[in-house]
């Protein structure tokens, strides 16, 4: 494990995840992110802000694969560091700037990007913090600039949903139904153009095979056999997407702003 003083008793889910060695945190993993990026259209020299960019893996892929330039937000220090080193590593320090900080406080950035990313993230928090982080977003965005977003999805029974998911992933989670999440963009004014809904995937082997590869994919199950508060931590979590599978899922959304 990576953090030897994470307590994984009381740890957030995605910090749970992490030391269980899985990279890509989200419900859709890489191929919904991947939809998001075909839906963008991105040209070359275009600017990305990325909201809550964890260990820089979509700041990489946007820089290496599309010549973007991307400013990363993230707010836990050890992500921070793990990212900045994963972006010297990936030789794109020039394309990349990993800013400590909090997603609350965008509008400090004072500049306007083509397009915002955020995976993961909305879903943490509460419905007045996810309306403040949309108008956040869209006071980012250049005028026609794009909004992609990836989350997760209740598509019935949000508020029993939100309970037990927070409850056992140990920090809120509140995922909305598809017509609550374009209610909450429109609002913000941004227009949903595109969107796409799917299930949760984050522990399923089929998705974690795919995310992290065969070696990564070892790396996780080895942990997991091996670590039992982690073991029982995951199975925790695991036995509650299953119990919900039929409501819970990923939602991603391309959305411009008006
Ligand atoms: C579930 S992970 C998703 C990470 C990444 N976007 C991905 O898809 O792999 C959530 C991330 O959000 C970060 N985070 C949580 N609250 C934040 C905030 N207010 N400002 C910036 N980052 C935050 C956490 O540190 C964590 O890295």
């Amino acid at each position: 494990m990576r953090n030897p003083t994470l307590n994984l008793q009381t740890a957030p889910g995605h910090q749970v995840l992490a030391a269980a060695g899985k990279r890509i945190l989200r419900p859709g993993g890489r191929a919904a992110t991947e939809k998001l990026f075909q839906w963008a259209d991105f040209k070359p020299g275009e600017t990305v802000l990325e909201l809550a960019a964890s260990f820089g893996d979509s700041a990489i892929a946007l820089a290496k694969r599309y010549d973007l330039y991307v400013v990363a937000i993230e707010k836990n220090p050890d992500s921070v560091a793990r990212a900045r080193t994963n972006v010297a590593a990936a030789g794109l320090t020039d394309r990349i700037e990993i800013i400590e900080g909090d997603i609350f406080d965008i509008d400090r950035l004072g500049k306007q990007f083509d397009y915002v990313l955020a995976e993961a993230i909305l879903t943490m928090q509460s419905p007045s913090g996810k309306a403040k982080i949309l108008r956040g977003v869209r006071a980012r965005l250049k005028p026609g600039g794009k909004f992609l977003s990836h989350e997760l999805l209740a598509q019935n029974n949000e508020s029993e949903i939100h309970q037990v998911l927070s409850q056992v992933i140990r920090v809120n989670a509140a995922p909305y139904s598809k017509s609550n999440w374009i209610a909450a963009f429109e609002t913000a004014g941004l227009k949903v153009q595109q969107h796409q809904t799917g299930i949760m995937g984050l522990l399923n082997i089929q998705q974690i095979l795919h995310d992290e590869g065969i070696i990564g994919t070892a790396l996780v199950l080895w942990n997991i056999i091996t670590k039992p508060l982690l073991r029982q931590r995951i199975l925790q979590m695991r036995q509650v997407f299953n119990q919900y599978k039929q409501d819970l899922g990923y939602i991603i959304i391309c959305a411009q702003r008006l």
